[in-house]
């Protein structure tokens, strides 16, 4: 059995209570159906920026009333800590994904970036270390590899910051070392690499690149390709995703605690690549969709090229192994958008 498979079980013989900041989003919203499908007790906060109200419905609609009943909604902002206190009232365990995503929204306003990352971030840590938390698991980024070339990316090699949202990712990764080691906090930081999956937003000037184009090649509106389509990421579905999180916040390992992590599946996909897994995924679901093409534009600011990460940390640790390559969650991604994109 492997070990998110026992600590889902232990987890379900003794429920916890966790916070979800950023709840309404979409790593968010996954988290708590995870969660309340395991009977554990969830607060989430949330102030509805870039999450929405649709995403709790549906988790309302998938988990059923009785697992419903264990989550409490505080509407409310990370930037104010009178919330932060509030939300982390009497928590095992928080999960921190409140923030405002996006390379190119931080570069076109870096002041709301930095609030909402930053001064939102130090607001739930110091909630979080003054209510004595047992573990603050917080994302980060893949980001903070900035212009380091190597490649798969290793944690302790990193580069120079390519944007202002990956300064912000990167200073929570300082912030926590910080407490850790004045004040005792245990923290471990995700670096997320390209998420994708169900209840990601696909619309939107900052919306990411897979939900994005599904909503496109449904809608017959035209996809484009930024730069040559060459430059690469290592997609990970969300499932792996919400495995991190949980084994993050429970192990007992005492090794483990105050790193940080990446958290991909080890694989590299390129946009051209990508493009044609969606258009083939979304073809065999309508036929019309098959013989889209994409336009090709300039190269966006603030991207790193290549994007690939060794997940060996994360394994040996944490005992985490992605349940989804990239091509099983896509597919599972394209069948979940091209059946609520329909029904819309
Ligand atoms: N999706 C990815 O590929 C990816 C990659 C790397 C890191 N991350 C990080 O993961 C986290 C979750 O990302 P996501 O993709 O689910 O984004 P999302 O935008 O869907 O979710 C973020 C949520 O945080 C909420 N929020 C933002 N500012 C807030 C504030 N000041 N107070 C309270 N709530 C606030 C939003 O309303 C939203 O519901 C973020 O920290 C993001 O930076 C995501």
């Amino acid at each position: 059995m492997s070990t998110y498979t026992i600590t889902c079980e232990q987890l379900k013989l003794s429920p916890k209570t966790w916070l979800i900041t950023g709840v309404a989003g979409f790593i968010g919203s996954n988290l708590l159906e995870t969660l309340l499908k395991l009977n554990q007790q969830v607060v989430g906060l949330d102030n509805f920026s870039t999450g929405f109200q649709s995403n709790l419905d549906q988790v309302k609609e998938l988990v059923g009333e009785d697992c419903w009943q264990n989550f409490t909604f505080i509407e409310g902002d990370i930037r104010e800590l009178a919330d932060c206190q509030k939300a982390v009232k009497d928590v095992d365990f928080v999960l921190h994904q409140a923030a405002l995503g996006s390379v190119p929204r931080s570069l076109a306003d870096p002041i709301i970036t930095h609030q909402s990352n930053l001064n939102g971030y130090l607001n739930m840590l110091v909630a979080a270390r003054d209510e004595g938390v047992k573990r603050f698991v917080y994302a980060a980024s893949s980001s903070t590899y900035g212009d380091h070339p190597a490649l798969p990316k290793q944690e302790d090699h990193i580069g120079k910051p390519l944007s202002p949202y990956a300064v912000t990712k990167y200073v929570n990764e300082l912030y926590a070392n910080v407490f850790g080691d004045a004040y005792g906090t245990q923290s471990i930081g995700l670096r997320y690499f390209n998420v994708f999956g169900k209840r990601q937003d696909p619309k939107g000037a900052y919306a990411a690149v897979i939900p994005l184009w599904i909503g496109q090649l449904m809608s017959g509106t035209g996809c484009k390709i930024n730069g040559d389509g060459e430059t690469s990421r290592d997609f990970c579905f969300i499932d792996n995703t919400v495995q991190a999180n949980i084994l993050a916040a429970t192990t007992n390992n005492v090794e483990a605690v105050n790193q940080v992590y990446n958290v991909a599946v080890g694989e590299r996909t390129s946009l051209n690549e990508l493009f044609a897994m969606i258009r083939d995924q979304l073809g065999g679901m309508n036929p019309d969709i098959k013989t889209l093409e994409a336009e090709y534009t300039d190269f966006r600011k603030g991207d790193v090229r290549h994007s690939q990460a060794d997940i060996s940390k994360i394994k040996d640790l944490l005992g985490y192994e992605p349940t989804h390559t990239m091509s099983q969650g896509l597919q599972e991604t394209t069948q979940w958008f091209f059946e609520s994109l329909s029904s819309n």
